[in-house]
């Protein structure tokens, strides 16, 4: 039976901190009295070690690379399951049964309509402005639209609001590819299910009847699944740290956006295809590249290579790759972005410099390539990645909201100035 408690000795004291246990994975050390007894905080740049909260959402080991969703697998999930199930699982923590599934898709299509000032809004950006930053002004945006999905209190409350943003968020994602291709913006069709409709908003062109091909409506379902939640990553827990302010969820959901957008998070996704672009506009070689990313002089960093959490490979890289295999042979794509992503992974996998570091291939590795198959615009894959977050967002938040957690205030070590007196201009 492991200690349930540690003991700190300090200033000649000892002080015990009790463990709060897990069902799986790491167990913490509940230290909310250590500054009162001590006079000591803790420091953990990045938090690699600290943990935010207690959530049942989704369990992740490292070590082991495996990925769980309410207990699931997640291949499992990514083989049996959808999307739209997927999100209910995330936010209501079961699988739905066949009339609570019903229910769930039948009152997001009820919610299938944003206003049509919001495209005003759209026509405002350049068509060259960063589909990130379009997305995340229009998802703060919504708020002047639904004041109900601002402050819930109840469950009831909160599940309109995630039921409002799941259903606007997608003709978000899609008007916003739209822009970027100067293209007219269309209302969603209620007589297709959640990925069918997205995919009709974001690819039908206005002169021509639009067939939903299953190869590529498979493809999005997939990689949306495997993008759903992934626990407290970076924008899981700003969207967790702007909700504990009880900011309203859609422009929490604005601030995941955000921190998504980054290239070290889901912009990565993005830096991967053009990396591989630049190699093979280079002559495709690899072991250049590889180079590059070990050397210390040279800011270059293998992009979808290393994780915070995956010292093994990334569950959702494994499915991806097979994934991205198939359906290039289902569409009859040669994709040489694909042929130099598996030499890099295999050349890099033998260098001791990512062995040492367990530097491997991550979710944003191969994502890329299946988006670029379906005709999915390189600055466009962050978006399809926010599109898939989306539940986990919104579930990550609830539980934050229902659990009441505080509002989020870290403390610091203070390395700056001592206290001094104000001099002048003129004496300085
Ligand atoms: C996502 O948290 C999540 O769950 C995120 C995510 C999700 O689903 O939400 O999984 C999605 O964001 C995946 C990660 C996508 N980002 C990238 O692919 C960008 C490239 N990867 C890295 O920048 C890096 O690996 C991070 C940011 C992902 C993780 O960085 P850490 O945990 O802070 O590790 P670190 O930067 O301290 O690196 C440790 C060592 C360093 O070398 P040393 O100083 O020990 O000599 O590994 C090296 C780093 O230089 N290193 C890399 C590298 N990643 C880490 N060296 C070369 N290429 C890389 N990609």
């Amino acid at each position: 039976m492991s200690d349930n408690k540690v003991t700190l000795n300090y200033d000649g004291k000892s002080f015990e901190y009790p463990i709060v246990d897990s069902t799986i994975g790491d167990r913490g050390i509940d230290i909310s009295k250590l500054r009162d007894q001590t006079g000591l905080i803790t420091l953990d740049l990045g938090y690699k070690n600290t943990g935010a909260t207690i959530s049942e959402i989704t369990y992740l080991d490292g070590d082991k690379g495996e990925l769980f969703y309410r207990g699931y697998p997640i291949e499992q999930i990514a083989e049996k399951s959808n999307f739209t199930e997927v999100m209910y699982l995330l936010l209501h923590g079961e699988l739905p049964s066949t009339e609570q599934f019903s229910s769930f898709e039948n009152n997001i299509k009820k919610y299938n309509f944003v206003a049509d000032e919001l495209k005003k809004l759209i026509d405002v950006f350049p068509r060259s402005a960063h589909p990130m930053g379009v997305l995340s002004s229009l998802t703060s945006a919504l708020t002047a639209f639904n004041p109900k999905a601002v402050d819930v209190k109840s469950k009831e409350e909160l599940d309109l609001a995630a039921e409002l943003m799941i259903a606007k968020f997608s003709h978000l994602c899609a008007w916003t590819y739209r822009k970027t291709q100067g293209l007219p913006i269309n209302h969603g069709d209620n007589s297709l299910n959640y990925v069918e409709n997205f995919y009709k908003m974001a690819f039908r062109l206005p002169y021509e009847e639009f067939e939903i091909d299953p190869v590529v409506v498979e493809a999005l379902d997939k990689l949306l699944i495997l993008h759903a939640d992934h626990e407290q990553n970076c924008s899981t827990s700003t969207v967790r740290m702007v909700g504990s302010a009880h900011t309203g969820l859609f422009a929490s959901i604005s601030a995941g956006v955000s921190a998504l957008w980054g290239p070290l998070h889901g912009g990565a996704n993005q830096a991967v295809i053009e990396m591989l672009e630049m190699i093979e506009k280079d002559g495709g070689d690899v072991s250049k590249y590889v180079a590059k990313a070990k050397d210390k002089e040279d800011s270059f960093r293998l992009m979808g290579f290393g994780h915070r959490v995956y010292k093994n490979f990334d569950p959702r890289a494994k499915i991806i790759k097979k994934a991205a295999d198939d359906i290039l042979g289902k569409l009859g794509i040669q994709d040489k972005a694909l042929d130099i992503a598996m030499q890099l992974e295999r050349v890099a996998l033998e260098d001791d410099y990512f062995v040492e570091r367990k530097l491997y291939p991550n979710v944003d590795f191969y994502s890329g390539i299946i988006y670029r198959a379906l005709g999915i615009p390189t600055e466009m894959f962050t978006v399809m990645f926010a599109l898939g977050r989306l539940p986990g967002w919104i579930s990550q938040w609830k539980e934050m909201r229902l659990k009441g957690d505080p509002i989020g205030r870290p403390r610091q070590v203070y390395q700056g100035a001592e206290k001094r007196n104000y001099v002048d201009i003129a004496s300085r």
